[in-house]
């Protein structure tokens, strides 16, 4: 018979508290963060896409061979079936993008003809971005978006997501903030990937779970949060004011703050040279001035720093993609991180199961219905 064994007790939110070892990405307190070894400033200056979510997959950077091979993949597993179309438009025009796109993958877990594992993942990451692109056009009633065999898997997301021509810059830096958003260790929704890969269900269960715990504004849903923060504020002048109502009132700022970085976010800071730069280049750079604002009253308040999505949301912006996408793309881009720690959990799987600690009353005499008092 098993010992019984007195349950450790970990603080609120198991932060600072690791739960598996890991070999796909690490963010330090020090602001570093590296994908499979290699510093995160390293892979933004040098790799694309398509690179940098096969290193996060396997392991290395794919040969030339390996990587039209994976491209390949992707591109051929990226239609959509008008069957999910189709119950995406029967969700209708009201339903939040997130729900439209997690509903869309749980469908996908019965519709989709591939069988093996690899096969499903390689469907998940290829079609994600396209859902991301219609769950606001296809329950609004409008035809859906298709990628194109052409076009890289960036450049494919953003000419599906804005009517606009971007300039090559624009089409660059937003291919670098998809590379930011790809990976981040046991962040909310790649814990709970794990958790439900660590029950044996399929990538399509883990995926939909991801997605639910990326809608929340504390997680996924900042990037939003944060620009509707910026424009309600318009005038780099009143970034002052702002935060002082916010704090007054006890709000949080969205788009400030992180579990793991307390002095930078290395993602923020490379998102903020982007934007920089995107702003210099169309010659109006208000945007960046009430971001920098904002930012420098923040940390002489509160010492807090900007995270990844604070940077990310006004370069959204600037590429004119609608508010309501933003945590849509980031799960274009996170699920390929997912899918790394599914298969990273299932090589040496325990089920994840923690323990608690009870609370509530004992001993309480069942009481029949009708002798009960309000
Ligand atoms: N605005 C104002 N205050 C903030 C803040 C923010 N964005 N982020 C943290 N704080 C404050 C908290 O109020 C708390 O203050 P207190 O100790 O006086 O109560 C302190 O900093 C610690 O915050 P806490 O939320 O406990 O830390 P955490 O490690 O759990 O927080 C986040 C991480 C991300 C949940 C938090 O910073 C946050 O909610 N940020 C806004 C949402 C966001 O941008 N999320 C995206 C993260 S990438």
């Amino acid at each position: 018979m098993e010992e019984a064994v007195e349950p450790v007790k970990v603080p609120k939110g198991l932060a600072g508290v690791s739960v598996a070892d890991t070999r796909i990405s690490k963010s330090d307190t020090d602001g570093s963060l590296v994908y499979r070894g290699y510093p995160i400033s390293e892979i933004a200056s040098n790799a694309g896409f398509e690179e940098t979510a096969y290193l996060v997959l396997n392991g290395m950077l794919p040969t030339m061979s390996q990587l039209e091979s994976f491209t390949d993949g992707l591109h051929r597993r990226a239609e959509v079936e008008p069957k999910v179309f189709g119950i995406m438009r029967e969700l209708g025009p009201e339903a939040h993008p997130i729900d439209v796109i997690r509903t869309a993958v749980s469908a996908l877990g019965s519709i989709d003809a591939e069988r093996e594992l690899l096969g499903k993942q390689l469907s998940l990451e290829a079609k994600m971005s396209v859902l991301a692109a219609n769950c606001r056009r296809v329950p609004s009633g409008q035809a859906p978006k298709t990628p194109r065999k052409a076009l890289r898997f960036s450049d494919n997301l953003l000419q599906m997501l804005t009517a606009r021509e971007s300039t090559e810059y624009e089409r660059w830096a937003f291919e670098r903030v998809l590379m930011l958003y790809l990976e981040h260790d046991l962040n909310a929704s790649t814990f709970t990937v794990r958790a439900v890969a660590s029950t044996l269900a399929d990538p399509y269960a883990a995926a939909s779970a991801g997605l639910a715990s990326l809608k929340g504004p504390l997680h996924g849903g900042a990037n939003e949060a944060a620009m509707e923060t910026l424009l309600s504020i318009g005038d780099p002048a009143k970034a002052g004011e702002f935060l002082t109502s916010a704090f007054k009132e006890g709000r949080k700022v969205m788009g400030f703050g992180h579990r793991v970085y307390k002095q930078f976010d290395p993602r923020a800071r490379l998102c903020k040279e982007y934007l920089r730069e995107i702003v210099a280049r169309r010659g109006d750079d208000r945007i960046y001035r009430l971001c920098d604002a904002l930012e420098t009253e923040m940390w002489r308040a509160k010492r807090i720093p900007p995270n990844l999505d604070f940077y990310a949301a006004p370069i959204f912006y600037s590429l004119g993609i609608e508010v309501p996408l933003y945590t849509p793309v980031f799960a274009a881009s996170r699920i390929f991180g997912w899918m790394a720690h599914y298969n990273e959990q299932l090589e040496d799987n325990k089920l994840i199961r923690p323990d608690s600690t009870y609370v509530g009353p004992s001993g309480l005499k069942y009481v029949p219905i009708k002798d009960r008092r309000n």
